[in-house]
């Protein structure tokens, strides 16, 4: 038996339901590095959504922000961040998403974004579409750098200056040609909001695959082009960099990214 649509939904759903529930009490703060942290949030929402997954499909495997991996059949591989946006959740910042994500033999297969905080549900199916609850979304139809309004996310841990210098430079000059690149805060719903048109092109250069499994499916379903920044197809691998946009940008983007 394959997992479907709805069930994912309604796992990220669940998880949501908890994140939103949590949001206003105090937090337990458990730092991973200096810059980079957890809440019990995360945690209670990542066990959720294990516990449905290994309901439903006990053999399968899953990689997991907080847990790490979970060997089961190779063939079926899960991609869980519990919470993307954590810091903006822990400054009760209304932006951030559960995001899950079902490959099988290499191909990423459903992955579903929910938004707690405006009850949306971002959706796609490999080969079927992608959806904001329920409705079909598409890539904006943007021409040119100039039109367009992009988003990025930026690491705040980077112990190389030179490399920050770099990326700040990138950023400013982007800003300078185009309407403007956000820093939202929370990689999956930047690429569903790419998805569904409201914003043209999104690039981070290092992510993990739980940050950009759902989101970057979601955004390839709704006719986005999503490459490496070499502008390779096969993005989702080691660093696991990439930019996806609106198709009549794509190649400007890259240009300027490099
Ligand atoms: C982070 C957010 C952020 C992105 C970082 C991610 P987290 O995820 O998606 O926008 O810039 O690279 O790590 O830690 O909140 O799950
Ligand atoms: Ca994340
Ligand atoms: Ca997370």
């Amino acid at each position: 038996m394959e997992p479907t649509l709805n069930q994912v939904i309604a796992w990220a759903k669940a998880a949501g339901q908890i994140a939103l529930d949590g949001l206003h009490t105090k937090h337990t703060i458990g730092y991973k590095s200096e810059t980079d942290f957890v809440t019990e949030v995360d945690h209670a929402c990542e066990k959720l959504l294990m516990d449905s997954i290994f309901g439903g499909f006990p053999d399968h495997s899953i990689i997991a922000e907080e847990t790490g991996k979970v060997k089961g059949h190779a063939d079926h591989c899960w991609h869980i961040d519990p919470l993307d946006g954590t810091i903006n959740y822990s400054h009760k910042v209304p932006f951030f998403a559960i995001s899950v994500a079902y490959q099988f033999q290499g191909k990423l297969q459903l992955g579903v974004v929910y938004d707690p905080s405006h009850d949306e549900c971002f959706s796609a199916e490999r080969g079927k579409g992608a959806w904001l609850n329920g409705e079909a979304i598409h890539v904006s139809d943007c021409p040119d750098l100039q039109h367009s309004l992009l988003v990025t996310g930026l690491p705040h841990n980077e112990p190389d200056l030179t490399v920050v210098s770099r990326r700040m430079e990138i950023f400013g000059r982007i800003t300078n040609i185009t309407q403007g690149v956000r820093r939202l805060g929370s990689a999956a719903i930047d690429m569903c909001y790419v998805a569904c048109g409201r914003l043209d092109g999104y690039w981070e250069e290092k992510i993990n695959s739980w940050d950009i499994a759902a989101g970057s499916l979601i955004c390839k379903e709704a006719g986005a082009m999503v490459t490496d920044f070499q502008g390779n197809p096969d993005y989702f691998k080691p660093p696991y960099g990439l930019v996806a946009s609106a198709p009549g940008i794509h190649e400007e983007l890259l240009k300027n990214l490099s």
